[in-house]
């Protein structure tokens, strides 16, 4: 028999995803009548955009050819990706080599792969709450994790503690689940913090297309310093709509070296590309034609569409929480709009109560860690009708209760 990687006992027994389908099927299933409408998994209803499903069509002819077929491409991505994203980065006023782009199948994918380059004896700063792939992928190999307080207090927005040590930092901005944002100074006291330390920041910046705001950073590189300590994951799958294409990237800039117990020099820009030679196969062709695609100024110009579309829904959202007196987060340089529940309800009981009472599905904070246990998140990835109606509903569910003095009686936010 072998021995198992028991690590995993100490994970939740359903991924946060997973568990919501599950209860949605539950739900459905009972309830075949009842018209649910999912606001809670960040997934896209938008249609790709024209430039990204034109160079899907080409690369498959091209593969449909002799002359054109590709079997294995570099692990790394091809060269006409890889500069597509340099060339994004540097519209934005972003310097990063082609060297230290790595094109792969998902940001999600890639911050979990990340901690093989790392020993399991680190100090590991995870805020919470923030997206559940990072603590669970530690979890996993045994690392042990300290949190960083992400609350109302910080606006969600935690800043190191100079006191203490960190090897491994992990940071998303603009957030998931919050939709807070840093900006340059705050990023640059993270970087500052993580050179002092000699430790690395995992930037996860997939949400980045959605910041509105010239003078907030999109990537960490933006700040000075950050090449020394900072590795950053990026994702198609917002930006453009790429959730079911699947294509991501991550930064390992070649900058980042440190010395081993051996007193040799590591780089982590050789590390990942060794993983990467060994357990990955590359991103296929075809996807990698469509991400080059959108990242020509045409295809942003076209994604920027979509964006704008979900921008609309955050504002329906957001605006249906202000005229009813409930203070949330994000909403405007993220898809996430978040906030807290009912006083005394947790998450998991007002996911529930929604399901039950008006069909909407949202996401529990508690999902997204412990300081997430009494708030919930919506996305504005829906359809512009599902969320108007979903808000309608929650409008008329919180009149109505108001009126009853039940459940929403108790919402602080509300009464003051
Ligand atoms: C989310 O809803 O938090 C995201 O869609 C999850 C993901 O990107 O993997």
């Amino acid at each position: 028999m072998p021995n198992l990687n028991e690590n995993y006992l100490k994970l939740q027994e359903n991924y946060l995803f997973s568990e919501i389908a599950h209860r949605v099927a539950a739900y459905t299933k009972q309830n075949p009548e009842k018209n649910v409408i999912r606001l809670g998994i960040g997934d896209v209803t938008r249609p790709l955009c024209q430039c990204a499903g034109e160079a899907l069509l080409e690369g498959a002819k091209e593969m449909m050819s002799a002359d054109t077929f590709k079997g294995y491409g570099p692990e790394q991505g091809y060269e006409d990706t890889r500069k597509a994203i340099v060339d994004y980065y540097k519209r934005s006023g972003v310097e990063i080599d082609a060297s230290a782009v790595f094109v792969s199948d998902g940001a999600k994918s890639d911050t979990g792969n990340i901690t093989d380059l790392f020993a399991h004896d680190n100090v590991i700063l995870i805020p919470t709450p923030v997206y559940p792939v990072y603590v669970d992928s530690n979890v996993m190999c045994g690392n042990k994790v300290e949190y960083i307080e992400g609350n109302a207090d910080n606006d969600f927005l935690p800043m190191p503690d100079w006191n203490q040590h960190a090897d491994i930092i992990y940071i998303c901005s603009p957030n998931n689940p919050t939709g807070a944002c840093y900006n340059k100074g705050q990023l640059k006291e993270w970087v500052d913090y993580a050179l002092k330390n000699q430790a690395v920041i995992l930037f996860d910046a997939a949400y980045e297309a959605f910041v509105s705001d010239s003078e907030l950073p999109r990537s960490i590189y933006a700040v000075e310093g950050a090449k020394q300590c900072a590795i950053e994951f990026c994702s198609l799958s917002k930006t453009a709509g790429f959730t079911g294409t699947r294509c991501g990237y991550t930064i390992v800039p070649k900058e980042l070296v440190f010395t081993a117990s051996t007193g040799e020099e590591m780089s982590l820009n050789a590390m990942w590309n060794r993983r990467q030679c060994t357990k990955y196969n590359g991103t296929s062709y075809i996807v990698q034609k469509a991400a080059a695609a959108v990242f020509s100024e045409e295809g942003i110009r076209q994604c920027r569409e979509n964006l704008e579309y979900y921008r609309e829904n955050a504002r329906v959202i957001t605006d249906t929480l202000s005229d009813l007196g409930i203070r949330f987060y994000g909403g405007v340089h993220s898809p996430y709009v978040w906030f807290e529940c009912p006083k005394d309800m947790d998450s998991w009981t007002f996911f529930d109560y929604l399901l039950q009472e008006i069909q909407v599905v949202g996401t529990p904070g508690a999902g997204f860690g412990e300081n997430g246990k009494h708030y919930f998140r919506l996305t504005s990835f829906g359809t512009y009708e599902n969320t108007a109606e979903a808000m309608k509903r929650f409008r008329n569910l919180l009149e109505t209760n108001k009126k009853r003095k039940f459940v929403f009686s108790d919402w602080k936010s509300f009464l003051s």
